[in-house]
């Protein structure tokens, strides 16, 4: 299977996401970034479950991607099932008790998820690669879409895929953070299964599916 994109909302035009997300699926994308911020785990707020809930009728064949960036992720795991989301993924930095957060999305039905900020290592993972489904790479400090490309945190993902093969796991890697047409082949060469992109499709001066097809275009 090629690489899946994930339009992520926080680009999207606040007032309109729901003509906004249905212009991202039209593309033939089938997942929605929706990026939840606490203005505590990061510095910057956004909005919860009922947006997922709202949108859900809009787009009945969205898989809603759901990126946690809060303290105490597995406080909120339920709401968002509830509001219909189908992967949950938490940030390693904001839960002490990963194994039970995963866990606990897996019971409720979702993928789990668990997102690295830059600075975090994969081997944190190591233990809990049976219970993953997900890795979100984090190429920006998580907190705001439109920010510069880490390059060191990249490097992540060539070496979350070799852990994948040594331990015959079978997680997706995603990647999230200045997705565009510059970074976007590099990124799925190294291993990415999974590549998030808001300014990139959002803001793309001529539209929403124009956003979709530079990325398809340099993604081959
Ligand atoms: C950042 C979010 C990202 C954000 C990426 O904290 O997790 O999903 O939307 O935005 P771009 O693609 O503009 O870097
Ligand atoms: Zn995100």
């Amino acid at each position: 299977m090629g690489v899946l994109l994930a339009p992520s909302l926080l680009a999207a035009d606040h007032a309109r996401f729901g003509e906004q997300a249905q212009a991202a699926l039209a593309t033939g994308e089938h997942w929605l970034h929706v990026d939840v911020m606490d203005g505590r785990f990061v510095p910057n707020l956004t909005f919860g479950a009922e947006v997922v809930r709202a949108l859900k009728p809009l787009c009945p064949e969205a898989v809603f991607d759901v990126h946690l960036m809060v303290v105490e992720p597995e406080r909120y795991i339920e709401p968002f099932v509830a509001a219909g989301a189908h992967a949950i993924t938490v940030h390693q930095e904001a839960t002490p008790h990963l194994q039970r957060t995963l866990a606990a999305i897996r019971e409720a039905g979702c993928l789990a998820g668990v997102a690295l900020n830059p600075a975090t290592p994969p081997e944190t993972l190591r233990y809990v690669l049976g219970d993953l489904d997900l890795v979100l790479v984090m190429t920006v400090n998580p907190g705001f879409g439109g920010q510069a490309f880490l390059p060191s945190a990249a490097r992540k993902v060539g070496e979350l895929a070799q852990l994948r093969t040594e331990a015959g796991a079978s997680f997706k890697i995603s990647v999230d953070g200045s997705v565009n047409v510059k970074t976007a082949a590099g990124l799925a060469r190294d291993g990415a299964d999974v590549l998030v992109a808001g300014s990139a499709i959002f803001n793309h001066p001529e539209g929403v599916a124009a956003g979709v097809a530079a990325l398809r275009e340099v993604l081959g």
